[in-house]
């Protein structure tokens, strides 16, 4: 990275900073500036009740722009067009964002120009949220971050400490630099850090067929395997993707093997896997295939039926085998004794790392946009908070990426 570049890392971006109803508005101003040095061209939004808790002209004389908070100039009538504003942004950060403001944009509510600029906004969009402890613990506050993680928004957490109301706990507001330093990783063009490595990726549900009708398989979207496929791609590498049946695109950059049943994934990711330098192991794979495939439809009788099934190959437990010096990382869908059960598979399919993500924790899993890791390797546990799948894809490539460092 050039030092200036280094200096000044948000030089030509466009931030549209959003402040809203909390004495957190006050560090507005610290985060305004902080922008500005970081090169940014800042635009500031206010809604009517934040402008109780700082003044329009601090933030116009640091922006160095108007301050935007109605639909028109009460004075000349002049328009501020909240989808002109919402096209202009590279990012959209609304910080402070209260538990009311949350709650309007997980349900679409748009009732002043920050939540209408909202709704149209088609930049990344970061929330930082400030408020008491209670309102941030409420289920109600809960549901509607996950709701707006699932739609892609970006949450920098709110601290432990003390709160306005004299209690202490969980609500205050990030430091501002902890906000831009946020925004300047989400924003960083990627480097290719990848590059000319091989990895393959394994995402999706297998289908094991009964007959030419029925069939045996999971809610395995391939969303997560996706999100980091495309996300190696972004750094560099070039990826093979090996797919169950999905309906999603093929990331930009990748290249993508279709399969059906679990021994089509098998010989594709083994063929893969020979010439890579590594794999990620996402997919749901059946652990078990019907011994025979009727050609045609069974006809249903009186009583009972048996479908006798035999395991399939343990895709990642045969690459593990002959991996080497390898990258090898794998997943670990879990619902009880959800970290025993994962470390004992780090160690049996010989995984450098494993993602485990346990079907009790909400938002987490299947077919969702967001998921709850822990990432475990055998020095330890890193949990992470829940995210968008596209952020624990980068949190899970930023380790591959150390792996490759060695
Ligand atoms: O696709 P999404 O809707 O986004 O959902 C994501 C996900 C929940 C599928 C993903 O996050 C996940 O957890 N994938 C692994 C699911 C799984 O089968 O876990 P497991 O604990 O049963 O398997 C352990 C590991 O062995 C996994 O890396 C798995 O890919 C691999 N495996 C398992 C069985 C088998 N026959 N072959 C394998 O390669």
């Amino acid at each position: 990275m050039d030092s200036e570049h280094a200096a000044r890392p948000l030089e030509g971006r466009h931030i549209l900073l959003g402040i809203t109803g909390s004495i957190a508005a006050y560090k507005a101003a610290v985060l305004c500036r902080l922008l500005k040095t970081a090169g940014a061209d800042v635009r500031v939004m206010m809604t009517p009740l934040s402008k109780q808790f700082i003044t329009p002209l601090t933030l116009a004389t640091l922006s160095k722009n108007p301050i935007l908070v109605e639909f028109f100039d009460p004075e000349n009538g002049a328009w501020n067009s909240h989808v002109a504003l919402g096209e202009w942004a590279d990012c959209y950060l609304i910080a402070p964002a209260t538990a009311n403001t949350l709650a309007k944009m997980a349900a679409g509510i748009a009732d002043n120009l920050l939540l209408t600029t909202y709704l149209s906004a088609r930049c990344r969009v970061v929330v930082a949220p400030a408020m008491d402890l209670d309102m941030y613990a409420h289920h109600a506050t809960q549901q509607n971050l996950r709701r707006l993680a699932e739609q892609g928004v970006g949450i920098v957490e709110p601290q432990e400490g003390e709160l306005a109301s004299g209690l202490t706990g969980k609500g205050r507001m990030a430091e501002p630099h902890q906000i831009v330093a946020f925004v300047e990783e989400m924003l960083a063009e990627k480097k290719k850090t990848l590059a000319g490595k091989h990895l393959i990726v394994t995402a999706g549900a297998t289908i094991e067929q009964i007959d030419p009708v029925r069939f045996i398989s999971n809610h395995s979207s391939g969303k997560m395997g996706y999100a980091i496929a495309a996300e190696l791609a972004l750094r560099g590498a070039r990826v093979t993707l090996v797919s169950g049946r999905t309906a999603l695109p093929t990331p930009a950059g990748v290249e993508r093997v279709d399969v059906l049943s679990a021994e089509e994934m098998y010989r594709a990711a083994a063929a893969a896997f020979e010439e890579a330098d590594g794999g990620v192991m996402c997919a749901a794979v059946a652990d078990y295939t019907p011994v025979e495939v009727s050609p045609t439809k069974l006809k249903k009788s009186e009583g009972e039926m048996t479908v006798t099934l035999r395991r399939t190959h343990d895709i990642a437990a045969e690459l593990g085998a002959r991996k080497g010096k390898r990258l090898l990382v794998g997943f670990a869908l879990e619902t009880d004794q959800e970290a025993d059960n994962a470390e004992a598979k780090l160690i049996r399919k010989h995984f450098d790392f494993i993602v485990l993500n346990s079907l009790r924790d909400p938002g987490a899993g299947f077919r969702g946009d967001t998921n709850k890791v822990t990432l475990i390797d055998r020095r330890g546990h890193e949990e992470l908070p829940l995210m968008n799948k596209r952020d624990v894809a980068v949190r899970i490539v930023e380790r591959i990426e150390r792996f490759f460092e060695r």
